[in-house]
């Protein structure tokens, strides 16, 4: 039984105070959320297996399919919808799913820009865009993601140039850029990403050397450089790194066939 005697109004009012803070927050994060991905669901023109059929208010938003919220805060950790044939833009209120650790988006048909605003997904892990066709450059505010730890944008059509501001990503381990129509050199300064065991943008447009940086990646397992446009020979130092398993330069100006240890398929 509470003593209700022993609950002075200072208490009373504390507790009040409590509760409807508390739930505010919650609620806000909810709603923001929900306001999201319902602004998500707003671009997307076409759903053929009624992916987001669900995603309607006769079910509370941690029920809706292909999303997953976490099991304490009730926020969204996960988005997973490839494979669903959607096509449409990315919304920028992505950028509002702020407890977010997975965007799974891979072989859809998606299209126009990533929008900067994942660059305020704080804790987001993995970004999977791969097999889609965004069309614009990659976001330079993709480095506001410091807990990233995969990259994979492979097969798209996404121009200009490999953004700088990837280097300061400390736990990127997975960056796939392969099969855009990516342009201008690799930056050297990739080479203080220590984190990266797959770097892998073949099938580019690519120019210039490859940095001599690199020789720092002693983590890099998969280095996968064909068809670019690359020139300045093979770097010596590419055989010192005893972590590469595979290695493909072939289909540039300096590299001939040079394939070594293992065929890739990317
Ligand atoms: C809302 O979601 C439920 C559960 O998936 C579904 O049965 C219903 O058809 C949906 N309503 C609308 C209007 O799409
Ligand atoms: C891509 O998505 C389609 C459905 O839209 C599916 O049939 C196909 O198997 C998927 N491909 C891969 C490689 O996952
Ligand atoms: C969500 O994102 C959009 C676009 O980025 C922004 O305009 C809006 O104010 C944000 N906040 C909320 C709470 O929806
Ligand atoms: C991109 O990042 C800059 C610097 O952190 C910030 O001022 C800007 O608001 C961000 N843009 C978006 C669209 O989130
Ligand atoms: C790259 O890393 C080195 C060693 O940690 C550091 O001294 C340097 O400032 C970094 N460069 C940039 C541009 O962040
Ligand atoms: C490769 O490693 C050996 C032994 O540590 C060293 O002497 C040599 O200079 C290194 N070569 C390059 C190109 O880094």
């Amino acid at each position: 039984m509470v003593n209700l005697s022993s609950f002075s109004p200072i208490h009373f009012l504390f507790y009040s105070l409590v509760i409807s803070l508390s739930s505010t927050i919650i609620c806000g994060g909810i709603e923001t959320d929900h306001e999201a991905l319902l602004k998500i669901k707003s671009l997307i023109t076409r759903d053929p297996y009624g992916a987001l059929t669900s995603w309607n208010d006769s079910l509370r938003l941690c029920d809706w399919s292909h999303v997953y919220c976490g099991k304490r805060h009730r926020r969204v950790t996960i988005i997973d919808l490839s494979s669903q044939g959607l096509e449409g833009s990315l919304s920028p209120h992505v950028g509002n799913l702020s407890f977010l650790r997975t965007l799974s988006l891979g072989n859809n048909s998606f299209q126009g820009a990533i929008p900067q605003e994942v660059g305020r997904l704080s804790r987001l892990c993995r970004l999977y865009l791969y097999q889609n066709k965004f069309n614009e450059v990659i976001p330079t505010n993709i480095s506001g993601c410091f807990n990233i730890e995969a990259i994979v944008l492979s097969n798209n059509e996404l121009v200009g140039s490999i953004p700088k501001e990837i280097s300061s990503l400390t736990k990127l381990s997975f960056l796939s850029l392969f099969h855009n129509k990516l342009t201008g050199g690799i930056p050297t300064i990739l080479g203080n990403v220590t984190s990266l065991e797959l770097f892998s943008v073949s099938d580019n447009e690519l120019v210039g050397s490859i940095p001599k940086e690199f020789s720092s990646l002693t983590k890099l397992t998969f280095l996968s450089l064909f068809n670019n446009k690359l020139t300045g020979g093979i770097p010596p130092y590419l055989g010192n790194m005893t972590s590469l398993e595979v290695f493909s330069l072939k289909g540039n100006p300096l590299g001939g066939t040079c394939d070594n240890r293992h065929k890739t398929g990317n």
